[in-house]
């Protein structure tokens, strides 16, 4: 099995039909889905919480990967773990504790995340790599869909690989944010393995867009 992932961003959906979305989602094969949590604080947007990812919990086998863009996310650990989120991903710049919320995160039974906003160095999360399964590189500013990639981004990936390698570790590296079948391959090139997607794979016939995506994956 590829070490790639594909996790189409639940935020480009249609969010009167969640259910059907799940559905549709899942018969193209992917791994993941991506659920984009935002709190009008911390990004200027609000889309929804853990009460709604429970709701979707019971119509789909996918990996829950929840992107946490909320100021104080350490709240929200115990719901999110209610709810039945696998993978909880947190921004270092949204609390003052991210290596004890890292800790929560996992004692509550979920796979850790870290994620650092574009104009974030990696040394703000040096120190709790060995935490995490995930590191995810935001690759545009958080808050919206939509926007265009950042092509610098994928130095940063290279240095987190790298950085991955002297310290011996194996958390997989996801990238967020202008995802297409272009773009897909720089950051592939620079080290990533878990590929999120929003609007790119919705505003198509999804099967296409998946099957776009790991073509360039499988090349
Ligand atoms: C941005 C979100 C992304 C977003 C990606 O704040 O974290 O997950 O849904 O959307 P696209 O793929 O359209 O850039
Ligand atoms: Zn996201």
């Amino acid at each position: 099995m590829s070490h790639y992932k594909i996790a189409p961003s639940i935020l480009a959906a249609d969010y009167a039909n969640f259910e059907t979305e799940l559905k549709r989602l899942e018969e193209t094969g992917v791994e993941y889905v991506h659920i984009d949590i935002m709190d009008g604080h911390f990004v200027p947007n609000i889309s929804f919480g853990a009460d709604v990812v429970a709701a979707m919990r019971p119509h789909s086998k996918l990996v829950f990967d929840c992107h946490l863009m909320v100021s104080n996310p350490e709240n929200h650990i115990d719901s999110f773990a209610r709810a039945g989120a696998d993978i909880m991903t947190i921004h270092a710049e949204a609390t003052v504790h991210i290596h004890g919320s890292l800790q929560k995160i996992k004692a509550a039974g979920m796979k850790a995340g870290v994620v650092i906003n574009p104009g974030t160095p990696l040394a703000a999360i040096e120190h709790v790599l060995n935490l995490v399964d995930q590191v995810l590189i935001m690759t545009v500013n958080p808050g919206f869909g939509g926007q265009a990639y950042i092509p610098e981004m994928a130095d940063k990936i290279a240095a987190l690989v790298q950085m991955r390698q002297e310290k011996g570790l194996s958390f997989d590296i996801e990238v967020d944010g202008g995802i297409d079948d272009k773009t897909i391959a720089s950051a592939k090139e620079a080290g990533a393995n878990v590929f999120v997607a929003g609007s790119y794979l919705f505003k198509r016939d999804l099967q296409t867009g998946v099957n776009a995506l790991r073509a360039v994956l499988n090349d």
